[in-house]
């Protein structure tokens, strides 16, 4: 199989290869980002031909058969395999995506794996999370009240009140869409990014919340919010099919509508 030719200018080097077994019948190349902390040098790049006949569909299945059969430590996170969890989030063939979801027959040649961009990395795959995780306590995602729920029930909401939080509740949190925007990759301390701010528009439009004033409050700054530029990438990436500028711009048209 020929060389994965790296840029000229890159300053991750070409890495060790892993040949496919004698006799492997569908052999193809995983080019995959390394870095340990632990060793001296720039990041490297792997590269592992494996027998796809022997092989699991998605992309998480060759990870998994890597550190398995070929190299114990390759580092990366997964849990569900089943695109629940968010953990599996990496750079597959230049997309921001879930490995347990990604079908390895949706790349054509060689297979390029990168951690999430634009974050540090803690090993390998594995991007440190510190800062997009402090920003979501930032935003108190929890349901806030100040009166009294009913003594025999749970708070109630309407169908069409439980509508408005469709689009919004269904995100895993994966951080595919906060490591795809150009204006979190340059203010990524200041603005919050897609998923933070879609996590706050979906307890800004819950009904049962109590805090909505508190919370737009908050967001009320150039950058936490206003930092989007409607650039969209965020939207094109997400696995979950969500629409995180669509929810940005929900939550401006709740700032308007309150000075209304
Ligand atoms: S629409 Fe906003 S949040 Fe989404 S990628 Fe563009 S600037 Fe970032
Ligand atoms: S909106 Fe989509 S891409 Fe962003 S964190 Fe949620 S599930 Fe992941
Ligand atoms: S392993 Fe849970 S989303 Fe991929």
């Amino acid at each position: 199989m020929a060389e994965f030719a790296l840029p000229a200018n890159s300053k991750v080097q070409p890495g060790r290869n892993h040949p496919a077994p004698q006799g492997a019948k569908t052999p193809r190349r995983f080019n995959i980002y390394r870095y340990n902390p632990d060793e001296t040098g720039n990041p490297r790049l792997d590269a592992f031909d494996i027998d796809l006949a022997d092989c699991g569909p998605m992309v998480l299945d060759a990870l998994i058969k890597i550190k398995n059969e070929v190299d114990s430590t390759l580092t990366f996170r997964r849990s569900c395999r089943e695109g629940i969890c968010g953990s599996c989030a990496m750079n597959i063939d230049g997309h921001n995506t879930l490995a347990c979801l990604k079908p390895i027959e949706d790349v054509k040649g060689e297979v390029k794996i990168y951690p999430l961009p634009h974050m540090p990395v803690v090993k390998d795959l594995v991007p440190d999370l510190s800062v997009p995780y402090a920003q979501l306590t930032s935003i108190q995602p929890w349901l806030q009240t100040e009166t009294p729920p009913p003594p025999d029930r749970e708070r109630l909401q309407s169908p069409e009140e439980r509508a408005k939080l469709d689009g919004l509740w269904e995100c895993i949190l994966c951080f595919c869409c906060q490591t795809s925007c150009p204006s979190y990759w340059w203010n990524g301390e200041r603005y919050l990014g897609p998923a933070i701010l879609l996590q706050a528009a979906r307890w800004i439009h819950d009904s049962r919340d109590e805090a909505t004033g508190e919370r737009l409050d908050a967001l009320e700054d150039p950058f936490r919010l206003y930092r989007c530029h409607t650039i969209m990438n965020c939207t094109s990436t997400c696995p979950k099919g969500l629409n995180p500028a669509k929810a940005i711009g929900s939550i401006k048209e709740k700032m308007v509508e309150r000075r209304l």
